[in-house]
Protein backbone atom coordinates (compact mmCIF):
# COMPACT_ATOMS: atom_id res chain seq x y z
CA UNK A 1 0.00 0.00 0.00
CA UNK A 2 1.64 3.39 -0.88
CA UNK A 3 -1.15 6.11 0.54
CA UNK A 4 0.45 9.18 -1.30
CA UNK A 5 0.62 7.25 -4.87
CA UNK A 6 -3.09 6.29 -4.31
CA UNK A 7 -4.39 9.93 -3.30
CA UNK A 8 -1.80 11.07 -6.48
CA UNK A 9 -3.64 8.67 -8.61
CA UNK A 10 -7.22 9.76 -6.80
CA UNK A 11 -6.71 13.34 -7.96
CA UNK A 12 -5.92 12.08 -11.79
CA UNK A 13 -9.05 9.94 -11.28
CA UNK A 14 -10.65 13.65 -9.84
CA UNK A 15 -9.55 15.43 -12.90
CA UNK A 16 -6.78 17.68 -11.30
CA UNK A 17 -4.49 18.42 -13.85
CA UNK A 18 -0.56 18.62 -13.62
CA UNK A 19 -1.32 22.31 -12.72
CA UNK A 20 -3.71 22.14 -9.92
CA UNK A 21 -1.12 19.25 -8.19
CA UNK A 22 2.17 20.22 -7.22
CA UNK A 23 5.18 19.02 -9.33
CA UNK A 24 6.03 15.56 -8.49
CA UNK A 25 9.69 15.23 -10.27
CA UNK A 26 12.50 16.87 -9.61
CA UNK A 27 16.11 16.12 -11.79
CA UNK A 28 19.38 17.05 -11.10
CA UNK A 29 22.76 16.50 -12.39
CA UNK A 30 23.96 13.09 -11.56
CA UNK A 31 27.00 13.08 -8.73
CA UNK A 32 29.83 13.08 -10.49
CA UNK A 33 32.69 14.14 -8.59
CA UNK A 34 34.77 11.09 -8.02
CA UNK A 35 35.49 11.92 -3.92
CA UNK A 36 32.36 13.15 -3.14
CA UNK A 37 31.15 9.23 -5.14
CA UNK A 38 33.36 7.24 -3.12
CA UNK A 39 33.62 8.63 0.52
CA UNK A 40 29.61 9.71 0.53
CA UNK A 41 27.78 6.80 -0.39
CA UNK A 42 29.23 3.91 2.23
CA UNK A 43 26.03 4.44 4.60
CA UNK A 44 23.35 6.29 2.25
CA UNK A 45 22.60 7.32 -1.26
CA UNK A 46 25.16 10.50 -2.21
CA UNK A 47 22.91 13.25 -1.94
CA UNK A 48 22.83 15.66 -4.46
CA UNK A 49 25.11 19.07 -3.53
CA UNK A 50 21.98 20.92 -4.67
CA UNK A 51 19.32 20.31 -1.53
CA UNK A 52 21.73 22.28 0.68
CA UNK A 53 22.95 25.88 1.28
CA UNK A 54 27.07 25.95 0.91
CA UNK A 55 26.80 27.10 4.82
CA UNK A 56 25.48 23.82 5.67
CA UNK A 57 27.65 21.46 3.49
CA UNK A 58 30.14 23.75 5.14
CA UNK A 59 28.74 22.94 8.28
CA UNK A 60 28.80 19.35 8.25
CA UNK A 61 31.91 18.80 6.93
CA UNK A 62 33.27 20.69 9.27
CA UNK A 63 32.13 18.00 11.67
CA UNK A 64 32.64 14.73 10.17
CA UNK A 65 34.10 13.01 13.13
CA UNK A 66 30.40 13.12 14.74
CA UNK A 67 28.39 12.93 11.92
CA UNK A 68 25.16 11.91 13.22
CA UNK A 69 26.50 9.61 15.78
CA UNK A 70 29.01 7.73 13.25
CA UNK A 71 32.05 9.06 12.64
CA UNK A 72 32.68 9.53 8.68
CA UNK A 73 36.28 11.31 9.03
CA UNK A 74 38.27 11.78 6.24
CA UNK A 75 41.96 12.48 5.55
CA UNK A 76 41.78 16.98 5.24
CA UNK A 77 42.80 16.81 1.59
CA UNK A 78 39.94 14.44 0.70
CA UNK A 79 37.84 16.75 3.04
CA UNK A 80 38.75 19.56 1.13
CA UNK A 81 38.26 18.52 -2.03
CA UNK A 82 34.43 17.35 -1.16
CA UNK A 83 33.46 20.36 0.50
CA UNK A 84 34.73 22.67 -2.14
CA UNK A 85 32.62 20.21 -4.54
CA UNK A 86 29.40 20.92 -2.43
CA UNK A 87 29.68 24.06 -2.15
CA UNK A 88 30.26 25.00 -5.87
CA UNK A 89 27.46 22.95 -6.46
CA UNK A 90 24.75 23.93 -3.35
CA UNK A 91 21.44 25.27 -3.84
CA UNK A 92 22.58 28.88 -3.82
CA UNK A 93 25.30 28.68 -5.90
CA UNK A 94 24.36 31.30 -8.47
CA UNK A 95 23.73 28.38 -11.32
CA UNK A 96 21.46 26.54 -8.64
CA UNK A 97 19.25 29.88 -7.98
CA UNK A 98 16.99 29.04 -10.56
CA UNK A 99 15.85 25.51 -8.99
CA UNK A 100 12.18 25.65 -8.05
CA UNK A 101 11.84 26.59 -4.25
CA UNK A 102 14.85 24.45 -3.13
CA UNK A 103 15.94 28.17 -0.49
CA UNK A 104 12.57 29.11 0.03
CA UNK A 105 11.65 29.03 3.87
CA UNK A 106 15.11 28.87 4.93
CA UNK A 107 16.51 32.07 6.34
CA UNK A 108 20.14 33.30 5.98
CA UNK A 109 21.25 32.48 9.06
CA UNK A 110 19.64 28.83 9.31
CA UNK A 111 22.18 26.22 8.97
CA UNK A 112 19.91 23.20 7.98
CA UNK A 113 21.99 20.23 8.76
CA UNK A 114 19.62 17.90 6.85
CA UNK A 115 18.01 18.01 3.94
CA UNK A 116 14.74 16.11 5.56
CA UNK A 117 14.55 19.59 7.95
CA UNK A 118 13.96 21.88 4.99
CA UNK A 119 10.91 23.15 4.19
CA UNK A 120 10.98 22.19 0.39
CA UNK A 121 11.51 18.41 2.03
CA UNK A 122 8.90 18.73 4.11
CA UNK A 123 6.34 20.05 1.90
CA UNK A 124 7.10 18.17 -0.57
CA UNK A 125 6.42 14.83 1.54
CA UNK A 126 3.14 16.19 3.34
CA UNK A 127 1.30 13.87 2.40
CA UNK A 128 3.91 10.58 3.49
CA UNK A 129 2.20 9.32 6.73
CA UNK A 130 5.31 9.35 9.40
CA UNK A 131 4.82 5.65 10.20
CA UNK A 132 5.87 4.73 6.98
CA UNK A 133 9.10 6.08 7.41
CA UNK A 134 9.34 3.08 10.29
CA UNK A 135 8.94 0.19 8.01
CA UNK A 136 11.45 -2.29 8.28
CA UNK A 137 12.44 -1.76 4.77
CA UNK A 138 12.60 1.91 4.82
CA UNK A 139 13.73 2.69 8.37
CA UNK A 140 14.40 6.06 8.18
CA UNK A 141 13.23 9.17 6.08
CA UNK A 142 16.47 9.82 4.91
CA UNK A 143 16.87 6.81 3.11
CA UNK A 144 15.64 8.20 -0.19
CA UNK A 145 16.45 5.43 -2.58
CA UNK A 146 13.90 3.12 -0.57
CA UNK A 147 11.17 5.43 -2.14
CA UNK A 148 12.71 7.42 -5.15
CA UNK A 149 14.62 4.18 -6.56
CA UNK A 150 16.88 6.61 -9.19
CA UNK A 151 17.86 9.15 -6.16
CA UNK A 152 21.15 8.27 -6.15
CA UNK A 153 21.36 9.44 -9.88
CA UNK A 154 19.04 12.93 -8.57
CA UNK A 155 15.78 11.45 -10.25
CA UNK A 156 13.24 11.72 -7.99
CA UNK A 157 10.12 10.76 -9.31
CA UNK A 158 6.82 8.54 -9.11
CA UNK A 159 8.58 5.71 -8.89
C1 LIG B 1 29.94 5.99 8.37
C2 LIG B 1 28.68 6.18 7.68
C3 LIG B 1 28.49 7.50 6.93
C4 LIG B 1 29.29 8.07 5.97
C5 LIG B 1 30.60 7.54 5.41
C6 LIG B 1 28.62 9.29 5.57
N1 LIG B 1 27.45 9.43 6.23
FE1 LIG B 1 26.10 10.94 5.98
N2 LIG B 1 24.89 10.07 7.37
C7 LIG B 1 25.18 8.94 8.09
C8 LIG B 1 24.11 8.68 9.03
C9 LIG B 1 24.03 7.53 10.03
C10 LIG B 1 23.14 9.70 8.83
C11 LIG B 1 21.80 9.87 9.56
C12 LIG B 1 20.77 8.98 8.90
C13 LIG B 1 19.45 8.98 9.63
O1 LIG B 1 19.15 9.89 10.39
O2 LIG B 1 18.68 8.03 9.41
C14 LIG B 1 23.66 10.55 7.77
C15 LIG B 1 23.01 11.65 7.28
C16 LIG B 1 23.52 12.53 6.33
C17 LIG B 1 22.84 13.71 5.87
C18 LIG B 1 21.46 14.18 6.29
C19 LIG B 1 20.38 13.34 5.59
C20 LIG B 1 18.98 13.83 5.93
O3 LIG B 1 18.35 13.25 6.83
O4 LIG B 1 18.52 14.79 5.32
C21 LIG B 1 23.67 14.33 4.98
C22 LIG B 1 23.39 15.60 4.22
C23 LIG B 1 24.88 13.52 4.90
N3 LIG B 1 24.75 12.43 5.73
C24 LIG B 1 25.97 13.83 4.12
C25 LIG B 1 27.10 13.03 4.02
C26 LIG B 1 28.27 13.38 3.25
C27 LIG B 1 28.43 14.66 2.45
C28 LIG B 1 29.17 12.35 3.38
C29 LIG B 1 30.55 12.23 2.78
C30 LIG B 1 31.52 13.19 3.27
C31 LIG B 1 28.56 11.37 4.27
N4 LIG B 1 27.33 11.83 4.64
C32 LIG B 1 29.15 10.18 4.65
C33 LIG B 1 26.29 8.15 7.96
C34 LIG B 1 27.33 8.37 7.08
C1 LIG C 1 8.74 6.85 2.54
C2 LIG C 1 9.08 7.19 1.19
C3 LIG C 1 9.95 8.40 0.91
C4 LIG C 1 11.21 8.66 1.40
C5 LIG C 1 12.03 7.86 2.39
C6 LIG C 1 11.64 9.87 0.74
N1 LIG C 1 10.67 10.32 -0.11
FE1 LIG C 1 10.80 11.89 -1.38
N2 LIG C 1 8.87 11.66 -1.92
C7 LIG C 1 8.05 10.62 -1.50
C8 LIG C 1 6.70 10.86 -1.99
C9 LIG C 1 5.51 9.96 -1.75
C10 LIG C 1 6.75 12.08 -2.71
C11 LIG C 1 5.60 12.81 -3.38
C12 LIG C 1 5.68 12.68 -4.85
C13 LIG C 1 5.53 11.29 -5.29
O1 LIG C 1 4.42 10.76 -5.20
O2 LIG C 1 6.56 10.74 -5.75
C14 LIG C 1 8.14 12.52 -2.68
C15 LIG C 1 8.61 13.64 -3.36
C16 LIG C 1 9.95 13.99 -3.43
C17 LIG C 1 10.51 15.00 -4.32
C18 LIG C 1 9.75 15.76 -5.37
C19 LIG C 1 9.40 17.10 -4.81
C20 LIG C 1 8.77 18.01 -5.82
O3 LIG C 1 8.17 18.97 -5.36
O4 LIG C 1 8.90 17.80 -7.03
C21 LIG C 1 11.85 15.06 -4.06
C22 LIG C 1 12.87 15.95 -4.74
C23 LIG C 1 12.13 14.10 -3.01
N3 LIG C 1 10.97 13.47 -2.67
C24 LIG C 1 13.37 13.90 -2.46
C25 LIG C 1 13.62 13.04 -1.39
C26 LIG C 1 14.89 12.95 -0.72
C27 LIG C 1 16.12 13.77 -1.05
C28 LIG C 1 14.76 11.99 0.25
C29 LIG C 1 15.77 11.53 1.24
C30 LIG C 1 16.46 12.56 2.03
C31 LIG C 1 13.38 11.49 0.16
N4 LIG C 1 12.73 12.16 -0.83
C32 LIG C 1 12.86 10.49 0.95
C33 LIG C 1 8.43 9.56 -0.72
C34 LIG C 1 9.63 9.45 -0.03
Amino acid sequence: MRPARISAGLAAILGLTAMAMPALALRLPPVTHPATLKECSGCHMVFPPQMLPARSWTALMGDLANHFNESAALPPDVQADIVGYLTANAADAPANKAIRGLLSGVKATDVPLRITEMPWWKRSHGEVSPGRYALPQIKTASNCIACHRDGAKGVFTEN
